[in-house]
């Protein structure tokens, strides 16, 4: 059994000079969580700094994640719309949704973390409503989405997302929308190549081996709201999720080389 406890963070508020000082929407967001605050830059411990408009999250080994919407790979996605996005959006039926509407559906992200999935997402065209269940996790998006808003064309995808911080079981049944995704933690013996990403390096240590959501709570929460399809991302030759052996409906599924979408079909 693999032995976890969540890392202890601290706050620090760095107001180096020629930054123009911490932006109030970080300062508050930092303000919001309330860690214990540093006075000083902590060394060899987890810290979430608040820097300009930035938060970010350091490792005691000084390895730094912060969610950038506007660099690398969220922007490349944005931009070409890459295969693993397509076979998602097909997952959820977004096109056919829309040769039927005319539009793009609003699609729930019940499993925000590093929101890579809803910002594709979003970036397709529709509106996307994003959990997230960890506070420090919903922090650095809630931080990116907010810089992300005042870029030009990631600003129009930025708005078209709502970021909500909670349990998805509990915000389910409040909202709206035409299908459920969930990513949740891969099982541990599947997670090696995920393991090789720093944001999920960072994503096991602050969740642990769980995820947050091994309970089997998560799915039959999504499968009882009003949406037209759930839909699960696993590793290729992994288990359904918990709660899918009550699951008496149709059940497809889309594979691309690593990862297989479970799609419960609800009407
Ligand atoms: C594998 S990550 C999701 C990655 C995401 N799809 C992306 O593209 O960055 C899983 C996230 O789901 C969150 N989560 C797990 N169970 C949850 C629940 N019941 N309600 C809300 N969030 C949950 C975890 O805190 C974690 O941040």
């Amino acid at each position: 059994m693999t032995c976890w406890s969540a890392p202890d963070i601290v706050a620090y508020r760095d107001t180096g000079n020629n930054t123009g000082g911490i932006s109030p929407a970080c300062s508050e967001l930092l303000d919001s969580l309330d860690l214990p605050l540093c006075s000083r830059i902590p060394q060899a411990a987890w810290v979430l700094t608040a820097h300009g408009e930035e938060l970010a999250l350091t490792r005691p080994d000084g390895v730094k994640l912060t969610i950038d919407f506007n660099a690398g790979k969220a922007r490349h996605r944005a931009a070409e719309s890459g295969k693993g996005i397509r076979t998602l959006a097909r997952a959820l039926g977004l096109n056919a949704y829309r040769r039927q509407f005319g539009e793009l559906p609003a699609v729930i992200d019940a499993t925000g973390g590093l929101g890579q999935d809803a910002w594709a997402l979003a970036s397709l065209g529709g509106r996307v409503t994003v959990i997230e269940q960890h506070p420090i996790v919903h922090a650095l998006l809630a931080n990116a989405l907010h810089r992300a808003a005042g870029h030009g064309e990631a600003g129009d995808i930025a708005r078209r997302i709502v970021l909500l911080h909670g349990l998805a079981e509990k915000l389910l049944p409040e909202l709206d929308g035409h299908a459920i995704y969930l990513d949740p933690m891969y099982p541990e013996r599947k997670r090696k190549k995920a393991d090789s990403r720093k944001g999920m390096q960072f994503l096991h240590a602050l969740l642990g081996p769980s995820g947050s959501c091994d309970d089997g709570q998560l799915l039959p929460a999504a499968l009882q709201c009003a949406v037209s399809r759930v839909v699960v991302k696993r590793p290729r030759g992994a288990e359904p999720l918990p709660g899918a052996e009550q699951w008496r409906g149709q059940r497809t599924c889309l594979e691309s080389p690593n990862t297989r979408y479970d799609v419960y079909h609800r009407r």
